[in-house]
């Protein structure tokens, strides 16, 4: 069995019991299925290679920010996936997970320096450029270093695609990406320097695209501006056609993949350039739970609360974007429902999972599972109220790994230091 399953009325990761999970690892916990993460990178890759000519297909980078665990890198790795990264950290973490630069693809917006360096230096594809500032500034570096950088522009399409105003990126208004008049106007830029090489565009509109049908509309948009490029000289050889797929956290419509494939195979193909593509939650999203335990149960006589020992430090996304996570009990589903409000033992009242969820009654010490945390979860967490991170745990099949061990309470003041002068 893959994913989390029900097994003698216990929630399983692939295999695996939660309950033998938190007894070996406690809570809160985050739990991975590598086999979901394997399934969706061949269903992917799958649909890409039914649609589009054997070498032609699409060179497919894993946007880490989703999930950064190395372990999960590494797994991603040996499937044969790309990797996007947005970071010097980053960069430093897909090396180590056994990436080579061929493999590695910089979008940042705003690269500083040493990230610049050290993306020339692991000679890595190529870097996403989104200012004429940025530019210069990696012409710059890569004359000090004597390398010439290949790098791409992002197009903004001014294309709405839905989904939470705080992860649109493909608006007008949005700081993301450059007009169509100013890539041609970058271009010309790039053609007068000598340590950049302009290879070709990039776009993304939007991370949990609800308007899937956007992204037709978004690929007209490259490909008229390949066109308009093309007709003034310029040679555009790459095509990075983003990410943002979205996943089901309660009934969002999926995408079709092979209707995608087929935009893909329709509209970009024909441009006779590499193709790129950069997904991150679709890879994970579905893969991972935040495991945790129910304090208490706290009635106020005007709400019943779980209080669970997972915060809004462990799992911000439903305080920062109202997201929506699907929560669960591990054991005891027969018993009657009951109508709670899941919150953590953070001291903000945003420290809140879910309202009015109807759930078997849950009772003290219950185990509670919050679905869909894989992508953008741990990578988000912080130590707000001086909490340690939660560990990760990898299960595959029979098998479970301890991917980041628990931060102890020397971690979290590692660095930290009493001024003299105070003492
Ligand atoms: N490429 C670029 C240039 C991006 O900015 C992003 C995400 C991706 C690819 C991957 O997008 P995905 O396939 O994962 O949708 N923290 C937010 C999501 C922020 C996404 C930022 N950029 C959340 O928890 O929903």
């Amino acid at each position: 069995m893959t994913g989390f399953t029900l097994k003698n009325g216990i929630l399983h990761a692939d295999n695996v019991s939660l309950i033998d999970i938190a007894r070996e690892y406690g809570t809160p916990s985050y739990v991975y299925s590598a086999s979901v993460i394997r399934g969706q990178y061949n269903a992917l890759k799958d649909a890409m290679a039914k649609a589009l000519p054997a070498d032609r297909q699409p060179l497919l980078c894993y946007a880490c920010k989703a999930n950064t665990n190395i372990a999960i890198l590494k797994l991603l790795q040996t499937l044969g996936s790309g990797l996007e990264i947005v970071s010097e950290g980053e960069l430093r973490k897909g090396l180590t997970a056994g990436f080579t630069g061929e493999q590695i693809i910089s979008t940042s917006i705003g690269k500083v320096g040493p990230e610049i360096k050290a993306c020339l230096e692991a000679e890595i594809h190529q870097l996403n450029i989104e200012s004429v500032p940025e530019l210069y500034h990696v012409n710059d570096v890569a004359g000090e270093m004597g390398k010439k950088a290949k790098v791409v522009f992002r197009l903004n399409p001014n294309v709405h695609a839905g989904g939470h105003h705080k992860i649109s990126t493909g608006r007008k208004r949005d700081k993301f990406g450059l007009s169509a008049r100013r890539i041609m106007e970058i271009y010309k830029i790039a053609d007068d320097l000598d340590h950049v090489e302009p290879v070709g565009l990039s776009m993304h509109i939007g991370s949990q695209v609800s308007k899937v049908e956007a992204f037709k509309p978004a690929f007209e948009i490259l490909s008229s501006m390949v066109q308009e490029l093309r007709a003034e000289g310029h040679s555009v050889d790459r095509l990075d056609i983003g990410g943002g797929f979205p996943i089901r956290y309660q009934d969002e419509k999926l995408m079709d993949l092979t209707e995608y494939a087929n935009w893909v195979r329709d509209i970009v193909l024909p441009l006779d350039t590499e193709i790129q593509m950069e997904p991150g939650r679709y890879m994970v999203g579905n893969s991972g739970v935040l495991l945790s335990e129910n304090i208490y149960t706290k009635q106020t006589g005007e709400r019943d609360f779980l209080v669970l020992d997972a915060g809004m430090n462990d799992l911000i996304r439903p305080t920062l974007y109202e997201a929506y996570h699907n929560i669960t009990p591990v054991t005891h589903f027969d018993r009657p429902q009951h109508d709670y409000d899941v919150v953590g033992p953070i001291c903000e009242s945003g420290d809140t999972f879910g309202e009015s969820r109807t759930l078997p009654e849950v009772h003290d010490g219950d185990l509670i599972a919050i679905h869909s945390a894989g992508a953008y979860g741990f990578s988000m967490a912080s130590n707000y109220n001086s909490r340690p991170l939660p560990p990760e745990i990898m299960v595959d099949g029979d098998k479970v790994s301890i991917i980041r061990q628990r931060q102890g309470f020397s971690d979290i003041m590692k660095g930290e230091n009493i001024p003299d002068w105070l003492k």
